[in-house]
């Protein structure tokens, strides 16, 4: 079996990649390399092309007969999102068409497709399930309702079957230490704490006056590893004939800012210095996922379930970074 992952230069598609091959599957990476990075690529997997030229896509996808694309590529800043929505309505929903495009001139119809928890917007209440409304806050996660409500009508039209997958706070590394966590800028938690400790320069806590327990905001942290594993599900239940869903990638479980901090604390065993400053436009309280849907059909489940597990392989991949570098 032969499968497309654009975006697989990238945090999260690189870790599928390796999920795929570990597995046995046959791979391309599509990736114009804007956010992605080379060395996040197993030599001769790379197509460098952008997913708006839609003729160079179908011509990597009739290379070879590709039986599903995993669709990664993406821009995801929310708060760049703002500034240029522009920015996101072409690289995130525009180019999402040109790639469905090349896919149906080249006879492929399976995807599974990055979506993200930023579609709910503000929850009413928590665990999120997946018939929550669309309500997005930003740019961002409305590029991707915009690409989910294209996927729904592309089923019943051209039996193009998607599964999209909404998720939280991907983090974490790979456990073997061959991919991790490296975005430019970086504006994640995780890095962001582990920058602190080695420059001394106290992150921001964005707010800490929310009505959470400690006052500071929940996420539902989801190993990037477990991740990576529920698209191989997803993908397999593509190929084995399945129907398309939407399922929320996450845990089931929360844990505040201030949480994850002592949880770096307890891994790396250093201080992290930090200062509370305001909240962060756009930040819901609290965004934990009832992923029960995706237990329940897939058949996944969490392997990360500990939050000191899922950082410590984000530290190890961090050291053998400063180390390398
Ligand atoms: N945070 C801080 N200080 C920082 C950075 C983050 O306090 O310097 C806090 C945030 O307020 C949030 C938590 O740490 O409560 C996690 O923040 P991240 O920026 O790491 O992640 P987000 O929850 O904001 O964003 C994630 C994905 C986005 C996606 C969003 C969906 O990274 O791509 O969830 O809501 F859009």
């Amino acid at each position: 079996m032969r499968i497309a992952v654009t975006g697989g230069a990238g945090y999260i598609g690189s870790h599928t990649v390796l999920e795929l091959l570990d597995r046995g599957y046959e791979v391309i990476v599509i990736d114009d390399l804007s956010h992605g990075y080379r060395h996040n690529v197993p030599p001769g997997l790379l197509r460098e092309i952008t997913l708006s030229d839609t003729a160079a896509v179908k011509a990597a996808l009739a290379e070879k007969p590709v039986d599903a694309v995993i669709h990664f590529a993406a821009f995801i800043s929310v708060g760049e999102s703002m500034q240029r929505p522009e920015l996101y309505f072409q690289n995130n929903t525009c180019a999402s068409l040109s790639l469905f495009t090349a896919m149906l001139q080249a006879g492929v119809r399976k995807l599974v497709f990055s979506s993200t928890a930023a579609v709910y917007g503000m929850p009413q209440s928590v665990p999120i399930r997946e018939e929550f409304p669309y309500a997005p806050v930003n740019v961002y996660g409305e590029s991707k309702v915009m690409v989910e409500k294209i996927l729904d009508w592309f089923d019943p039209i051209h039996q193009f079957k998607s599964v999209c997958l909404r998720y939280f706070n991907a983090s974490g590394a790979d456990p073997q230490g061959r991919r991790g966590e490296e975005h430019q800028p970086e504006t994640h938690l995780i890095p962001l704490l582990f920058r602190a400790i080695e420059t001394g320069e106290p992150v921001k806590v964005f707010g800490g006056d929310y009505a959470t327990p400690d006052g500071t905001c929940i996420r539902d942290y989801i190993h990037v590893t477990d991740l990576a594993q529920a698209h191989l599900f997803a993908v397999e239940h593509l190929l084995a004939g399945g129907a398309s869903e939407k399922f929320n990638a996450g845990t089931g479980s929360g844990f505040s800012v201030k949480q994850m901090i002592e949880s770096v604390e307890r891994v790396t065993g250093k201080k992290v210095p930090y200062e509370i400053g305001p909240r962060r436009d756009g930040d819901p309280p609290e965004l934990v996922a009832d992923s029960g849907k995706l237990q329940r059909v897939l058949g996944w489940k969490p392997r990360f379930a500990q939050l000191d597990e899922i950082v410590r392989t984000a530290w190890n991949f961090e050291r053998s970074r400063v180390i390398s570098h």
